[in-house]
């Protein structure tokens, strides 16, 4: 079983919304070319499960998860198309702890100490949050890490190369999640050496950073 910190090692979990299945392979291509090595492909569309099978299958170098797992079926759906770890927009104790048994790595939303603790109970150690910006962003989670110094976090929501940085220099944050490199229109237009160089960039900015 792949650990959270295995699958964020490259600093950037790249949040990905798929129309179309084919566009999975291509994706996961020009990700890795930027040094992107894991990608979560959103249970946002009707082509998520199909679209992770590609991957898992396609693209072996490639560490493909599921986003927006918000049930127990969605879960099922994901790991038996071989999806490596689970990003949840909530903290749903169900999941996560249906999670834990099929052994794949959950990272579930939270936003306040209750989430947060629920979690914990449940072995996780590395918190998602979401949707980081419009919650205070890292004020909220140097706030979170008084009562809780043993997590980390893996926020997303509003984060882009712009204030990737600030997450960065803060130890707390594991890696951020986004889609600024791999937003739905640079998918549709088929501009794959877009998708490349932003995560060049956004991988680049890690490095520079975190050594
Ligand atoms: C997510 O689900 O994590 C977010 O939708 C990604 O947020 P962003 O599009 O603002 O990067």
């Amino acid at each position: 079983m792949l650990t959270v910190e295995q699958v964020a090692a490259c600093g950037v979990v790249p949040v990905v919304v798929l129309d179309d299945a084919e566009q999975a392979v291509p994706t996961a291509k020009a990700l890795l070319a930027g040094g992107i090595n894991a990608m979560e492909i959103t249970f946002r569309t009707a082509a998520a499960k199909a679209s992770i099978a590609k991957v898992a299958k396609e693209v072996p170098e490639m560490i493909v998860g599921a986003g927006t797992v918000v049930s127990l079926e969605q879960l099922h759906d994901a790991v038996e198309a071989g999806a490596k770890f689970i990003v949840s927009p909530g903290t749903d104790p169900e999941v996560i702890a249906e999670a834990n048994k099929l052994g794949v790595a959950m990272t579930p939303g939270v936003v306040t100490p209750s989430e947060i603790l629920m979690g914990l109970k449940l072995g996780v150690k590395v918190f998602k949050f979401f949707p980081a910006e419009t919650y205070g962003g890292l004020k909220t989670i140097k706030a979170l890490c008084g009562p809780f110094p043993q997590i980390r976090f893996l926020p997303t929501g509003g984060i882009n190369q712009n204030n990737a940085a600030e997450y960065y220099k803060n130890p707390k944050i594991l890696a951020v999640g986004g889609s600024w490199m791999v937003t739905k229109d640079m998918v549709n237009a088929g501009d794959f050496e877009g998708i490349t160089a932003k995560s060049k960039a956004a991988t680049d900015l890690f490095k520079e950073i975190r050594g």
